[in-house]
């Protein structure tokens, strides 16, 4: 079977991309991405390709080249459903905030709203490919509304996880460690399969296309990210140690990663790891194993949540213990408030929890990051709900020169590794702080030396003495 009109539901960080990427590799094949938020949407239709809804290197100028070719972006969902032979669901699936499983389960309303819209419309077979990260099974409770409440047309269910990095999407999608598509075992589910791997093939090596089982394929994408994160909370772990002892860890990540076995990337201690799915898919991972029993199981991934909250609350704890006790009235700047470099994304960022803690003992913050909005920063904070939204206004300011936000501040917080920061002209910082003038490097990119020549008095996290 040839699939020539694609439509994916959720215009997000990954439908987005995604959906760009494989309308540039296959320009014979429309492709229609539809969201029911009417902005996000015009957004992506925007002129100005400096105004599209998420900034990813490299995205603009792929989408300069496809959309209106064969790329379109739309809010009408039931027409695209309606030509679309094969249909991406790539909603959101976050943590359930009520009832059965809340904190902890995949809120799945969204993927059900999806399947129900898509049995509703659809009058002729199609392909749909579950996208987005779901616990393992969900594709059997889509296949049931598709055909419990459908139009008596034939639905063949696939999962296609997405892999992508925030900040490095493109070329994650343009040269992908492999594509991995569960399906059916019956000829109908291969022949889903096929019309899935022949997509990918215009520009994927065959060899890295891996067809499994559908449970695998669910299941793999959160073994994925669980054992990803796994790393960032075992190396955080040792940051505590490396402090205490004497050691460094970035010595320490180095000396193990030569290990072909344990490999040298993600190795970097942190102030904790953030961005929308890393806790969100190691607690959906745990509530999978504790409803299955598997109590032993769920308490091992759960560790890896828990350390990733104790690096988070140990930051704000040393520069509150460094500041002689005290940070009430005292500015501190922060450096960096998106969850990694390279992305406005600030979901689960670590700088949140950390000037949350800070908030909370009567600091005065000023914020500093090239590409998070004002905005942002304060409806992350009011997520959190910790205080009177006006306090955090009073408390918190949101600066777009670094100068500026550091001027007349006791400290400095690195909390996102943006390259930037190593630019800087960090004597002149130093000359408008209040003196004792302090850094905290809650992510080791910064060259301490200079800075403590200058004056600075440092912490940089993992490293001893
Ligand atoms: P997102 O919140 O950026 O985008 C989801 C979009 O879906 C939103 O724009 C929302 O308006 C839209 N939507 C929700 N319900 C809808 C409906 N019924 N009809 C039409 N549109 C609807 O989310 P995201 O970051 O793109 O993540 C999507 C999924 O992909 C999640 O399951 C996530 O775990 C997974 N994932 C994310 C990443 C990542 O880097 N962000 C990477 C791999 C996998
Ligand atoms: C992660 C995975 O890397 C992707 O494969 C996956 O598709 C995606 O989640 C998802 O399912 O959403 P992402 O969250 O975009 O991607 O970014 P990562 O590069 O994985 O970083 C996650 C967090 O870990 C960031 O806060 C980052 O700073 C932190 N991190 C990462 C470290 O602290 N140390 C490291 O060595 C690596």
């Amino acid at each position: 079977m040839r699939v020539k009109n694609i439509c994916c539901i959720g215009a997000g960080y990954v439908g987005g991309p995604t959906m760009t990427v494989i309308a540039q590799k296959c320009p014979n094949i429309k492709v229609t991405v539809v969201d029911i938020n009417a902005s996000r949407i015009a957004a992506w239709n925007n002129e100005e390709l400096s105004k599209l809804p998420i900034f990813e290197p490299g995205l603009d100028e792929i989408v300069k080249d496809a959309r209106g070719r064969n790329l379109f972006f739309s809010t009408d969902i039931d027409k695209a459903i309606d030509e679309a032979d094969m249909i991406f669901i790539s909603v959101n699936t976050p943590t359930k905030t009520y009832g059965k499983g809340k904190g902890m389960a995949s809120d799945l309303k969204y993927v059900e709203l999806c399947a129900r819209q898509i049995a509703r419309v659809s009058k002729s077979d199609k392909i749909v490919v579950e996208k987005s990260t779901l616990p393992v099974r969900t594709a059997s409770a889509i296949k049931n509304i598709l055909e419990n409440t459908g139009n008596d047309v034939q639905f063949q269910i696939l999962s296609n996880p997405e892999f992508l990095s925030e900040g490095t999407a493109v070329n994650d999608l343009l040269f992908p460690d492999r594509i991995l598509i569960g399906g059916d075992n019956n000829e109908r589910g291969q022949i889903a399969i096929q019309a899935l791997v022949d997509i990918y093939s215009y520009w994927v090596p065959k060899e890295r296309i891996l067809k499994t089982n559908i449970w695998s394929s669910e299941l793999s994408k959160l073994t994925a990210n669980a054992f990803l994160a796994q790393r960032v909370s075992s190396i955080n772990a040792i940051s505590e140690l490396c402090e205490k002892s004497g050691a460094d860890v970035h010595e320490v990540a180095n000396a193990i990663g030569m290990d072909s076995r344990i490999g040298s990337k993600f190795l970097k201690a942190s102030v904790g790891f953030g961005g929308s799915c890393f806790q969100k898919d190691i607690l959906n991972l745990v509530y999978i194993a504790k409803t299955y029993g598997l109590n032993e199981v769920a308490d091992y991934w759960e560790q890896v949540i828990i350390m990733n909250e104790h690096q988070k609350n140990r930051f704000s704890n040393r520069i509150i213990s460094t500041l002689y006790n005290t940070v009430s009235g005292k500015k501190i700047t922060f450096f960096g408030w998106a969850f990694k470099k390279d992305t406005n994304d600030t979901r689960e960022s670590a700088a949140i929890k950390v000037a949350d803690n800070l908030l909370s003992e009567q600091a005065k913050i000023s914020v500093y990051d090239p590409k998070v909005e004002e905005e942002r920063v304060y409806a992350d904070l009011e997520y959190l709900n910790s205080r009177n939204p006006d306090d955090n206004r009073e408390l918190l300011t949101v600066q777009t020169n670094p100068y500026k936000a550091s001027k007349d501040s006791h400290a400095i917080a690195i909390l996102t590794e943006w390259d930037e920061f190593k630019t800087y002209d960090w004597q002149k910082i130093y000359r408008n702080m209040i003196k004792p003038a302090f850094v905290f490097d809650g992510r080791g990119i910064l060259d301490i030396k200079k800075l403590e020549k200058i004056g600075f008095v440092c912490y940089k996290l993992g490293s001893g003495n």
